[in-house]
């Protein structure tokens, strides 16, 4: 009895530290970090196998690992997607503890923007296309809020995922601009068996919604294929938005053939191009994105 108590104890006894307040978990990263290296997860929670991927990658190359989960206002352009985004916090906390993450911060909003932010990101190019086009304002906010945490975390290294490539390539830019001392290292898309692209979005999908909705992946290796095959980048582009709003289920906002690098949208291809195929597309009222990538 004693010892299944000791067990109990044990299992329901945190050891991962919780912080609320950002100071006190800056104050726990910078005495760690005299001694270990720390690897940080943002995150806005509502986690799944694919920020657990980002967390075990994060562990396999740090001594600690820190992360974040803050859903933070000011990169939601639309208030309905941010009143709606999904809030799992005891079992986020319960996730990150099974996989042995150190710390989670969890600020208080109010501690998080304690005065308006005077303060605005333009990343140029970069955010004029796809996501930044859509969503007003929302690199903005993603710049803003991944600084305030890159100072808090003072990582040796920022984990992100390939699903987001275009906020991939701005926190890339915001690093080298700001000369912030750290590598972000970029994880390849997560995906169900049905090939859909892990998010905390899907759980707004109903069941059948979820296995429609790989028709996007489907969507994105059809293009694939067409490319390879030589198809013209104008034909591929129309033939994406026909297939996949064929039955009325879905609305393409974007599908874009893109520059790797830059993620400016491509006229033709040459024989070395590396290109990137991005969508952007709405089931049953959710809004749902993927990428893959190709070299010619
Ligand atoms: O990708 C996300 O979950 C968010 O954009 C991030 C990086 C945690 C910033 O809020």
């Amino acid at each position: 009895l004693i010892v299944q108590g000791l067990v109990y104890l044990q299992y329901f006894n945190y050891s991962m530290q919780i912080f609320r307040i950002p100071s006190q978990f800056h104050a726990f990263c910078k005495e760690s970090g005299k001694s270990s290296s720390i690897g940080f997860v943002p995150t806005m929670g509502a986690l799944h196998e694919g920020h657990l991927a980002l967390v075990k990658k994060a562990k396999s190359e740090n001594t600690i690992v820190v992360v974040s989960i803050f859903v933070n206002p000011l990169q939601f352009n639309n208030p309905e997607d941010l009143k709606k985004y999904p809030r799992t916090e005891s079992e986020d906390l319960a996730m990150l503890e099974a996989e042995g993450v150190n710390a989670v911060l969890i600020p208080d909003p109010a501690l998080v923007y304690e005065a308006p932010t005077a303060l605005s990101f333009d990343f140029g190019n970069l955010e004029r296309v796809m996501e930044g086009a859509f969503r007003s304002g929302h690199f903005n906010g993603v710049a803003v809020i991944v600084s305030k945490l890159f100072h808090w975390a003072s990582p040796d290294r920022v984990y992100f995922g390939q699903k987001d490539l275009q906020q991939v390539r701005i926190v890339e830019t915001l690093i080298r601009d700001l000369s912030f001392p750290f590598q972000l290292v970029c994880c390849p898309t997560f995906r169900e068996e049905s090939g859909l692209a892990m998010s905390s979005r899907n759980r707004r999908l109903s069941e059948t919604g979820k296995i429609k909705a790989a028709s996007i992946y489907k969507s994105l290796l059809d293009a694939k294929k067409r490319l390879q095959d030589g198809l013209p980048i104008a034909e591929v582009k129309k033939l994406v938005s026909l297939e996949l709003e064929k039955n009325g289920d879905f609305k393409v906002e974007y599908f874009e053939i893109t520059d790797y690098e830059t993620l400016q949208p491509l006229q033709t291809l040459h024989s070395s191009s590396k290109v990137a195929l991005c969508i952007a597309a709405f089931l049953e009222e959710v809004r749902l994105i993927d990428n893959i990538l190709i070299e010619f």
